[in-house]
């Protein structure tokens, strides 16, 4: 594995005075023979005066196509040691590898907090939560394909994002649950979420209403009917999602999905969705069985089958096992940027305690996923 990495480093970063070089992140997989996160930092022995002094040395790798060609092979990097401290030196890290198009959100149901134009809070749900593995956006039909973590504050205790390759996990279901991953292939999934209408008192505490998440088009004075139609239209067009209105005013959006993808390039099928995530929070909120309400107050539906019958709980409790066993915990230091291919890794949230702040930033990716 050394002996390849040494090679990369020369072909990819140019030179044996190249400004940067890989790493083994301690603790890290191998997935089909490559490095799963890779790490990146300065040569040893050298420092970057400062981000802009690193974000040009970024610059010229990104404009040769390294760093699409490292996401294609690990799937995530690691980039540690680099001088960055704030929402504004990640911007201009960032932008440094000339991604053409930011991802923009349709349909946040996270709460979430923009401090510059390209970048967010991660989440800004109670630490004590755990987050189990998903794609980002992975119940939709829109999302992004490149993610920036950054680790600005790190906590005493926890709050790792833990990272699983796609790749890996298909390999493992097709060992241990092909009845599984067929029947998810012949069927497809169909997610359910639950949006409380802003009028009710439960949305403050759940974080989002169908509105704010769905209507853009709305305008003051629109009707009920009116506005009901404007976000069906949204989800129709953007989404391709359905709207089911309920009779406590909140709405349901029916989602149907296939649950695996292939990577047009390297002709890789990979699950693609939030099957775990949702199961895994369902589960903790106690909320398995009808009506689906949690002990947070909020509704949990499931997943379910495309063509509606349910997924059988001990698949989906293997699913999470599966997970955990080839999950990487990313120990984050202060400073730290991951980016991420959302097409071939998961990402999940360990709890924690005391401060953290972790920041974001999506991008469409020049990658394209087909239907499975
Ligand atoms: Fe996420």
């Amino acid at each position: 594995m050394t002996e390849t990495i040494t090679l990369n480093t020369q072909t990819l970063f140019g030179a044996e005075d190249a400004a940067i070089e890989t790493f083994e992140v301690p603790v890290s997989r191998s997935v089909h023979g490559k490095s799963f996160p890779l790490g990146i930092k300065p040569r040893d022995g050298t420092a970057f005066a400062n981000v802009d002094d690193a974000a040009g040395h970024i610059a010229k790798l990104a404009e040769e196509g390294v760093f699409n060609s490292l996401l294609t092979n690990h799937g995530a990097i690691l980039f540690r040691g680099f001088p960055l401290k704030d929402a504004a030196d990640l911007t201009k890290f960032i932008k440094a590898f000339k991604l053409p198009h930011p991802h923009e959100e349709v349909g946040l149901s996270g709460k979430r907090r923009t401090v510059g134009d390209i970048v967010k809070t991660a989440n800004e749900e109670p630490p004590h939560i755990k987050f189990y593995y998903h794609n980002e956006y992975g119940r939709s039909a829109h999302f992004p394909g490149i993610l920036f973590f950054f680790s600005e504050v790190v906590p005493e205790q926890g709050g790792q994002t833990p990272l699983l390759s796609t790749i890996e996990l298909y390999d493992k279901l097709q060992d241990e649950l092909p009845e599984f991953v067929k029947a998810l292939i012949a069927k497809g999934i169909t997610g359910r979420q639950y949006y409380p209408a802003k009028e009710d008192p439960d949305s403050v505490k759940i974080g989002w209403n169908w509105q704010d998440s769905f209507g853009f088009d709305i305008k003051e004075g629109d009707s009920l009917d009116t506005q009901r139609r404007k976000v069906e239209n949204v989800l129709e067009t953007r989404l391709q999602a359905k709207a089911e209105w309920q009779p406590n005013g909140a709405l349901h959006v029916l989602q149907h999905l296939p649950a695996f993808r292939r990577i047009v390039s390297t002709g890789q099928i990979v699950p693609f969705n939030g099957l775990g995530g949702v199961y895994g929070r369902q589960r903790d909120r106690e909320a398995l069985l009808p009506p689906y309400k949690g002990v947070d107050d909020n509704y949990h539906l499931p997943t379910t089958y495309g063509d509606g019958s349910e997924i059988p709980h001990e698949y989906l409790e293997r699913l999470l096992e599966i997970s955990d066993q080839i999950g990487f915990l990313v120990p984050w230091k202060e400073g730290d940027v991951a980016l991420i291919d959302n097409y071939t890794v998961q990402h999940a949230r360990s709890p924690w305690v005391g401060e953290r702040s972790l920041l974001v930033s999506l991008w469409d990716s020049h990658e394209k996923l087909l239907p499975v």
